[in-house]
């Protein structure tokens, strides 16, 4: 059997996950790919700092010219993170005419363009199927399995962390910084949640599933995003009240030929399989025109779960599969965006919308005129007696709407704000079309 020398550059979580399965399943991972993959070089700053998994000696260094000059190593699993020195690196490995495997989607967010195009015209290949949903082979499904089709629609939880702390908060009642501080003492948020729970993160990954899907040039700071950040308790027990829980959804619809993409904390059906994604879990719904609804469900994060979407891409990178499907990949090419991007004002959808108001005559008639000026029409109301958080005369007032417009619903929002009866700001979050959210 042959042997193909292999390298890891980062020796973080993820890279010693990787190296710990090279060097473990050495067996079943040549039985895979057809060849042996030997893992001849980690290089890492820290040289001394204990691991989860021993290495060989000498075989890692802090020098990367031992990897990038090494002519017998073909491939690296390159696992640093962030933009710089992540990028320069890439693109000194590509010229060294090394095929990269990464799991960075901000890099691949920021940068795609750049490190796709010097691939190309280097004649060598980028793998990223870790860069999205952890473990989920979310990117293998729409890059190959699903290409048949016109996907119609994307939706999914595509941040862990989000995801734990909302569930947290739904589950135990905790206040949102609580549930951080929980999710940080786990190992599931980082010392700094910024781009987890602001929505960055998740748009960064939506940028990515969206070139891929719909070949849609898109920058993910275009992307409108709301995180979880402002998040009230109180919000989660109404949802629950009305036989919803809130999620944070990414999502991307076709709708008239135009795509829609925003990051938004959404109300989802109790039952629907995204309502049903707990912890740190990550889950992706995808509808297209042939196959229909499809749903992808793992975990999204973590040493081990990352590592094996990293080594099934070194797999598809020896055996040749990866140069043969980047080759046709037309992500970040010089081609013109395949889809225009809808405008935000212009998105429709059903509202869950609460108001702080003062507990009086007349001032539920204030609100409900000011929506139907904007043609927002109310499908439920729900009022309840001032608890124990709440001061004096203020009161919760719980609107559902039926379809309106982002622009209407903000202008509306907007007024009813000015009005002295209403404390704010009011909630207002978006509510998934049940008719439209295939097996969401
Ligand atoms: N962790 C996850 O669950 C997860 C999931 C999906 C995707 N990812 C992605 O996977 C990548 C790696 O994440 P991680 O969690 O493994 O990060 P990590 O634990 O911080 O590991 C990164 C490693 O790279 C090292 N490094 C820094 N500069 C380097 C350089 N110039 N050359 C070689 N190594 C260098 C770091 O060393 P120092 O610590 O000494 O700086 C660290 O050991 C990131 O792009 C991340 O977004 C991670």
């Amino acid at each position: 059997m042959d042997t193909i020398k292999v390298a890891v550059v980062g020796f973080g979580t993820i890279g010693s996950g990787v190296a710990k399965l090279l060097l473990t399943q050495g067996d079943r991972i040549a039985r895979h790919a057809g060849c042996r993959l030997q893992l001849t070089r980690v290089v890492d700053p820290d040289v001394t700092r204990p691991r989860n998994v021993q290495l060989p000696d000498g075989m890692l260094t802090s020098d990367l010219s031992q990897v990038a000059d090494d002519p017998e190593i073909k491939v690296v699993a390159q696992l640093i993170g962030g933009i710089e020195p992540d990028r320069s690196i890439m693109l000194r490995l590509l010229e060294s005419g090394k095929d990269i495997v990464t799991a960075n989607k901000a890099l691949l967010a920021e940068h795609g363009a750049q490190v796709f195009n010097r691939a190309r015209e280097l004649g060598r290949s980028i793998a990223f199927e870790a860069s999205v949903g952890g473990g989920i082979p979310i990117i293998a499904a729409i890059g190959q399995s699903l290409t048949a089709n016109q996907i119609r629609s994307l939706r999914g939880i595509l941040n862990g962390t989000s995801n734990f702390i909302v569930s947290k908060m739904e589950e135990s009642g905790a206040d949102y910084a609580d549930a951080v501080r929980e999710a940080q003492r786990l190992g599931f948020a980082e010392a700094n949640p910024a781009m987890d729970v602001n929505g960055s993160d998740a748009a960064q990954k939506l940028a990515i599933l969206a070139q891929l899907a719909f070949g849609a040039r898109v920058r993910w700071q275009d992307i409108p995003r709301i995180g979880i950040d402002r998040l009230d308790p109180a919000d989660l027990r109404y949802a629950r009240e009305l036989g919803y829980r809130i999620k944070l959804l990414a999502s991307a619809q076709l709708v008239d030929d135009s795509l829609e993409l925003h990051v938004s904390p959404t109300l989802v059906r109790v039952g629907r399989p995204l309502a049903e994604v707990r912890e740190a879990f990550n889950a992706i719904s995808v509808v297209g025109d042939a196959v229909g609804p499809v749903f992808f469900h793992g975990l999204g994060a973590g040493q081990m779960p990352t590592a094996s979407a990293v080594v099934a891409d070194m797999i598809d990178m020896v055996t040749g599969r990866t140069q043969i499907t980047f080759r046709r990949l037309e992500m970040w090419s010089h081609r013109p965006s395949c889809v225009s991007m809808r405008d935000y004002a212009q998105l429709t959808a059903r509202y869950y919308l609460r108001f702080s108001v003062e507990d009086r005559p007349s001032v539920l008639a204030q609100i409900t005129g000011i929506l139907g000026k904007h043609e927002i029409s109310i499908a439920s109301v729900i009022q309840h007696e001032p608890t124990n958080g709440e001061q004096g005369d203020i009161v919760p007032l719980v609107i559902m709407t039926h379809s309106a417009s982002e622009g209407a619903a903000d202008s509306a929002l907007k007024e009813i704000d000015q009005l002295g009866c209403v404390r704010p700001p009011s909630v207002r979050m978006r509510v998934l079309d049940e008719a439209n959210s295939g097996s969401a």
